[in-house]
């Protein structure tokens, strides 16, 4: 049962109005649209901390999936929105556009890299992002090909599951002209090389002297989609150099270059986009989750001209108040320095989450950049092999004992820890500690397969 208050260490009092919500869903909602790890209905989200209909507060490592990188209801935002609300609700902005739209465009255009003429498309989501992506490139380009990875996520719409390579979507028959090549998961090495002395065979030599030549020829490949750092398959950071290597590639054989930013753009690496973490300028950029703090807002920022050909507006792409939320976000992150605040958080949750490794053999390893962190459980170090059942029992302890956690990966045995980028010093020590307490809790039997049973994540 839970929770605690922020801050406790023992789990207490009963969840009963929320245990009526869920039943509610559960007739009303299809699985397919949800994604559940502890049995929780919210009542109110702020800054750091959720509070459920039950009254229990958590301390949250997660950011609604990283959407509240400014912490949840923040202030200048809701603000922002009610203004706009009040001004224009209802209007559809590719016929009756305003000015703030204009001003959102121009500020993401300022805000990303590339000093080149851009254009910017607006959707509602990250999957609207990727997909205008998948439509609008081949259009412009001429060619229909498209490279893409193993374990990535690029949303749920058609173009999305051709794109992605996760294990979630990878039953849906999709035809499509995406070839998926594996990404730079060094832990798991799909060649069994090691970094350095791989010299990165997984991006450059595989790609040209294989892909390229046999399967997607360059003058048919449209472009090459990728995430900086590959998050629903378990918090993967490449190597330095990868993303060079594929940009190089991608150059030599003209094929248009697109970063995959809806999870980790905005702040959430110690920069404002986890690209910028390598000297790659791409050529599109796709954006979501935290652009507008929680309205549905989707971009894809390209080069004039990869957008041009084609029809593709949704009706409420660009509206004014999505744009006047995402231009707050932007007034948020840079006068509160969520970056910096990122970069110097993500160390320091980095050097504790090392020191528990060194206390629990359940930890394989310890990865991320700012503050998007995965743990990696392991039956054994040596093996290697998924500690599958004891992830999910963690998430669900620490989410009993007043923390907000989920897992990601093929495996499902990747802890995925990214609370909203205001954290302070003192919450990242006390959210770590609560979590040390999960895992000693679950090395000692206290959590049974069956209060996991149905929790699945997805
Ligand atoms: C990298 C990446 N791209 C695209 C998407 C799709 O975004 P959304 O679910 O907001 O449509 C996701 C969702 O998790 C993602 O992680």
């Amino acid at each position: 049962m839970p929770c605690v208050a922020v801050g406790g260490l023992s789990p207490k009092r009963t969840a009963s109005k929320s245990q009526r919500v869920i039943k509610r869903l559960e007739r009303t909602i299809p699985a397919s649209n949800r994604a559940v790890y502890y049995p929780m209905v919210v009542k109110e989200a702020h800054d750091c901390t959720i509070t459920d209909l039950d009254g229990n507060t958590y301390l949250d490592f997660n950011a609604g999936w990283t959407v509240a990188g400014v912490g949840y209801s923040n202030p200048e935002v809701i603000k922002a929105i009610k203004d706009e609300l009040d001004n224009c609700t209802g209007l559809s902005a590719a016929t009756f556009p305003t000015e703030t739209t204009a001003r959102f465009a121009e500020r993401l255009i300022e805000v990303t890299p590339g000093d080149f003429e851009k254009r910017v498309w607006f959707g509602h989501s990250g999957t609207d992002a990727c997909a205008a992506a998948y439509k609008l490139i081949p259009m412009a380009t001429g060619k229909s090909r498209i490279i893409s990875f193993y374990g990535s996520m690029h949303g749920t719409d058609v173009g999305g599951l051709a794109m992605g390579g996760h294990h979630a979507t990878a039953r849906y028959p999709v035809p499509s002209l995406v070839t998926k090549v594996p990404y730079a998961y060094c832990y798991r090495c799909p060649y069994g090389l090691e970094y350095p002395s791989c010299n990165i065979h997984c991006a450059s030599e595989f790609i040209e002297e294989n892909v390229l030549k046999y399967i997607t020829p360059p003058e048919d490949t449209a472009f090459l989609i990728v995430e900086p750092i590959q998050s629903d398959s378990g918090d993967v950071v490449p190597p330095r150099g990868y993303l060079e290597k594929l940009k190089r590639t991608c150059d030599k054989f003209g094929i248009v270059f697109v970063d995959d930013e809806v999870k980790i753009g905005f702040g959430r690496t110690g920069k404002m986009f986890g690209i910028e973490h390598s000297s790659v300028i791409p050529d599109a950029m796709a954006l979501g989750k935290s652009i507008a703090s929680g309205m549905p807002v989707g971009a894809l920022v390209a080069r004039k001209g990869l957008m041009e050909k084609g029809f593709a507006i949704t009706t409420l792409g660009g509206n004014p108040i999505g744009a006047a939320a995402g231009l707050a976000t932007l007034d948020v992150i840079e006068k509160s320095r969520l970056p910096e605040n990122a970069a110097r958080m993500g160390r320091y949750m980095m050097k504790l989450l090392n020191e528990l490794k060194e206390r629990h053999g359940l930890i394989g390893d310890v990865r991320g950049k700012g503050l998007i962190v995965g743990i990696e459980f392991v039956k054994s170090r040596r093996t290697k092999e998924p500690a599958r059942k004891e992830t999910a029992k963690i998430v669900y302890r620490a989410w009993q004992l007043g923390l907000i956690t989920a897992y990601v990966g093929a495996n499902g045995n990747v802890m995925e820890i990214t609370p909203p980028l205001t954290i302070t010093k003192r919450q990242v020590g006390r959210g770590i500690e609560i979590l040390e307490r999960a895992i000693k809790d679950v090395e000692k039997g206290m959590v049974s397969d069956a209060a996991v049973r149905g929790y699945t994540g997805f």
